[in-house]
C-alpha cells in the first residue's frame, strides 16, 4: 500500500462562534498573525510529503479559492517593493501543491463532509486535517506523525490529547489499550460525551489518517451526535476490529474554533 499521498480539508462549517467575521468567510480564513489557518493546514500536509490538497468548502468560500489561486497582478504590484517577499512562502506553496475543491451543499456533520470529499479522494488512504485545530510541535508536525504510523501499522491512526474530564463534551473520546507510550489501540469511541458517560479523558484533534473502507462505512453510518453523520461513529466501526491506532501526539494544539484558542495562538505565535 502506498504512503499518504492526499489531505482532506473539510472547511464547509458555518463558523458561528466568530460571527460576525465569518458570515461572508469561511473561519479557515481567520488570520493567526498574518497567515490564515487554512495556509498553516496545507503547510503542515506538505511538511508530511503531502502534495495533493481537497477541499471540501461550502457557502462563502470563495476567499478559500482565492487564497491558493493565482495572482500574477498582485505578484507584479509588490515586485521590487520591500513587501516583496511577502508572498513568497504562499508561491512556493502553490507551485509544491495540486488544490481540488468539492462543495457539501448543507453542513450534516463532520462524517458528512469526508464522504462528500470521496470523489476528491478515490479509494486510496488519505490525512484529513481541520484546520481550526492549529498545531505546533518540534518536528514535522501532528500530520507527519500520523502518516509515519500508518507507514507502519496500515491502518487508521487519529491524533489524541488528554482533556479535562469537564470539556469532554467537545470533542470524540477515546479508549483502549496502550501499545506503546503514547500509541492507543482503539476500543471505544464516543462523539462528545457528557462527563459521567465519558469512556476516558483521551480527545480526538482535527488531524486523522483514513483508510478508504470508511467510506463505505461512512455510507452506512446513521446520525448520531446532534443528528449529524459523524466520523466518530465510522471510526468506531473500524476499531470494532481493532483497525484504529490513537498517538498521543507530541506538540501543542490551539483550538481556534473557540475564540479564547484563536486569541492564544495569536499571542504564540507573535510572541515565538
Ligand atoms: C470534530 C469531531 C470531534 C473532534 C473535534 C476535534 O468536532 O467531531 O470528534 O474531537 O472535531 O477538533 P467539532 O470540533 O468539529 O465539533
Amino acid at each position: 500500500m502506498p504512503p499518504i499521498r492526499k489531505c482532506l480539508f473539510p472547511a464547509a462549517g458555518y463558523g458561528t462562534r466568530f460571527l460576525p467575521v465569518t458570515k461572508a468567510m469561511p473561519k479557515e480564513m481567520l488570520p493567526i498573525v498574518n497567515r490564515p489557518l487554512i495556509q498553516y493546514g496545507v503547510e503542515e500536509a506538505a511538511r508530511a510529503g503531502i502534495f495533493d490538497m481537497a477541499f471540501v468548502t461550502g457557502r462563502n468560500q470563495r476567499a478559500l479559492e482565492d487564497h491558493f489561486g493565482s495572482s500574477r497582478d498582485l505578484e507584479r504590484h509588490i515586485a521590487g517593493s520591500k513587501r516583496e517577499s511577502l508572498l513568497d512562502d504562499l508561491c512556493r506553496l502553490m507551485r509544491e501543491c495540486e488544490f481540488s475543491y468539492t462543495r457539501q451543499l448543507e453542513p450534516r456533520g463532520l462524517g458528512h463532509a469526508i464522504l462528500t470529499g470521496e470523489t476528491l479522494i478515490g479509494d486510496q488512504a488519505f490525512a484529513v486535517l481541520l484546520a481550526d485545530d492549529f498545531c505546533v510541535t518540534e518536528d514535522a508536525g501532528v500530520l507527519a506523525q500520523l502518516s509515519a504510523l500508518y507507514d507502519e501499522h496500515r491502518c487508521s491512526v487519529v491524533a489524541i490529547e488528554e482533556v479535562p474530564k469537564a470539556e469532554t463534551s467537545s470533542y470524540g473520546i477515546v479508549a483502549g489499550e496502550e501499545l506503546a507510550p503514547g500509541l492507543y489501540r482503539v476500543s471505544d469511541m464516543v462523539e462528545k460525551p457528557e462527563p459521567g458517560e465519558a469512556p476516558g479523558n483521551l480527545a480526538v484533534i482535527g488531524r486523522y489518517v483514513l483508510t478508504p473502507d470508511i467510506f463505505d462505512i461512512l455510507r452506512s453510518t446513521p446520525p448520531g451526535r446532534n443528528d449529524e453523520i459523524q466520523i466518530t461513529d465510522a471510526l468506531k466501526t473500524q476499531a470494532r476490529e481493532g483497525k484504529v491506532l490513537a498517538w498521543r501526539f507530541q506538540g501543542r494544539r490551539f483550538d481556534c474554533g473557540s475564540v479564547a484558542g484563536f486569541m492564544a495562538a495569536n499571542a504564540f505565535v507573535w510572541n515565538n
